[in-house]
């Protein structure tokens, strides 16, 4: 038994082998997006799979820099660091409000579906128990789309044309909707909600969500860092005076000693 074991890939002084393929065929044959695919699935993906696959990280690939991994990161690389420890700082921002919640929201739906068969039925059933115990749902809200998240709605739309609108899809779109009507106030499927449904439909292990997030988005970071560098002036500073606001205790002297 060797020290490390690995069923990803192995090399040879001529040629690496990715779950079995040779990479000097995959270079100039397979897309990225395939090759993602491969290297995370074992297996090459059919043609919707890998349309799907593609529009589900393109979907997430840059959201301006208002979100917190990119104001993070480009606060990091204002302090005088390189751009990888800029991206890095980027990934460690996806907890389980901004990426992570992909994650989260994949796991809630394959575990609620399961052999489900009423998925509406169900949908009803964890609606009313998520208000009632008011839970924070990962995969529904967002700061800046109230009404619908155009993202989720393009997925869902190409899940429908690729075959992927399986049961957690559906059931994801009904929760929304049951949401809705018991609370009479939109919790709109956000991008992660959406990329995470169709995944599920699509076979991969809710352990793979973050995963997901970090692949479609890591572009956009580097973009970002790139830009910081490149266009900004070192030491980003707030502005004591107009944007920082001290609510401690007044000044006061140390007990006499
Ligand atoms: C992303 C998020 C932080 C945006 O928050 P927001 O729109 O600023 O919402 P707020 O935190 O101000 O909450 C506004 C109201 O909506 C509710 N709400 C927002 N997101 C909710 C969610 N996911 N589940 C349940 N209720 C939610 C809040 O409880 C609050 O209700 P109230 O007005 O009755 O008090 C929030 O929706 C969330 O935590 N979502 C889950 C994580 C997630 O999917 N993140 C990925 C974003 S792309």
């Amino acid at each position: 038994m060797k020290k490390w074991k690995t069923a990803i890939s192995f090399n040879t002084k001529e040629e690496t082998y990715i779950r079995g393929y040779p990479l000097t065929q995959m270079i100039g044959t397979l897309t990225f997006t395939e090759s993602i695919f491969l290297v995370l699935k074992g297996e090459l993906p059919s043609e919707n799979e890998k349309k799907m696959f593609d529009a589900m990280l393109t979907a997430v690939i840059e959201h301006g820099v208002a979100p917190p991994s990119v104001t993070g990161m480009r606060n990091i690389l204002s302090g005088g660091n390189d751009l990888h420890v800029g991206v890095a700082g980027g990934i460690l921002a996806f907890g389980k409000y901004h990426g992570g919640a992909l994650e989260d929201a994949m796991r809630f739906f394959q575990e609620s579906v399961k052999d489900e068969e009423d998925v509406y039925g169900l949908a009803e059933r964890l609606a009313k128990k998520a208000i009632e115990e008011k839970w924070r749902i990962s995969g529904y809200g967002h700061k800046y789309y109230k009404d619908y998240d155009p993202r989720s709605r393009k997925l869902i739309t190409l899940a429908k044309e690729y075959g992927f609108y399986g049961k957690h899809t559906e059931f994801a779109v009904a929760f929304e909707d049951a949401i809705h009507k018991l609370k009479g106030k939109r919790l709109v499927m956000n991008v992660d909600g959406a990329i995470g449904a169709i995944a599920s439909d699509m076979g991969f292990d809710y352990r793979l969500g973050k995963g997901f997030f970090i692949i479609g988005r890591v572009p956009g970071l580097v973009a970002h860092a790139f830009e910081e560098l490149t266009t900004e002036k070192p030491f980003r500073r707030l502005d004591e005076e107009t944007e920082v606001e001290y609510t401690g205790v007044p000044p006061r002297d140390l007990p006499k000693r």
